[in-house]
């Protein structure tokens, strides 16, 4: 294992996000980005909400129990983004909104850049799902509370955010495709592995 700092970075934007991060590469020129936890918390993720939203008309507290492992993994992800890997951290990939515009107008021009950790846009995405999966799962838990059972207020909530996460999927699992097709590189694969390419001249760490 090497650290690789970046140097080939030109412009000051890429350098202060080149400042942030330092590539860990392996014997086969890969680089660790997800770590274990990353992976395992999407994953389950996954699995938790695609439960919970098959089993949503269940008679007994299946669903309930579900969600609300799907309400444990946000915040265990909350803190990750805190003190967890440096590609995990939200420092790393929440971006000014002018960025991730100038990037969605770049995917647009099909000139925008390979990011090794999430591109701005993916990282817009990942807040929203990450928001999302929350106000669905803290809804669902009030809804179960003595100060909101019965109210339609709060089941109307539910479905909202619940049936908001549904309509990003597309979204979100088109962006990697596109960005998998784009820059010639697996990124499923990678959520599985941890490991991505190293950065070429051009590419942002
Ligand atoms: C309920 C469904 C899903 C939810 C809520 C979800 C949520 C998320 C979140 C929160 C992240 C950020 C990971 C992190 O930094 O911790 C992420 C990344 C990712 N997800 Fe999903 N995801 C879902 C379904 C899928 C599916 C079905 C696929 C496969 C096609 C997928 C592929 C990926 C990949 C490849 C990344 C990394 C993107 C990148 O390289 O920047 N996701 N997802
Ligand atoms: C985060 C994952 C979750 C998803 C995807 C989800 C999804 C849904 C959906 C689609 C419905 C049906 C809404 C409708 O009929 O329009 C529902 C109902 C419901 N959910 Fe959730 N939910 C989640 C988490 C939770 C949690 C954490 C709780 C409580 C602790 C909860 C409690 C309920 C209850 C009580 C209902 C009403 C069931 C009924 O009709 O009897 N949900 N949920």
């Amino acid at each position: 294992m090497q650290l690789t700092m970046l140097k080939h970075l030109k412009c000051s934007t890429m350098q202060k996000l080149a400042n942030n991060n330092i590539q860990i590469s392996d014997a086969h020129g890969g680089v660790r980005v997800w770590d274990p936890l990353v992976r395992i918390f999407h994953w389950s993720l996954v699995a938790s909400f695609a439960t919970a939203w098959f089993t949503s008309s269940s008679r007994d507290e299946t669903h309930q129990w579900i969600g609300l492992i799907a309400a444990a993994l946000i915040a265990f992800r909350l803190l990750w983004g805190f003190v967890g890997s440096p590609y995990a951290r939200f420092a790393q990939f929440i971006r000014n909104p002018r960025v991730v515009f100038n990037y969605i107008i770049d995917i647009l021009k099909s000139r925008e850049a390979r990011y090794v950790g999430h591109n701005p846009a993916g990282g817009m995405m990942v807040l929203a799902l990450l928001f999302g999966v929350a106000g669905t799962a803290l809804s669902g838990y009030l809804m179960t509370t003595d100060a909101w059972y019965g109210e339609d207020s709060m089941q109307i909530t539910h479905s909202v955010f619940a049936y908001g996460v549904v309509l990003l999927l597309p979204g979100h699992i088109g962006g990697v495709i596109l960005a998998s097709v784009r820059h010639k590189e697996n990124l499923v694969r990678a959520m599985v592995t941890g490991k991505k390419s190293q950065a070429q001249d051009g590419d942002i760490a």
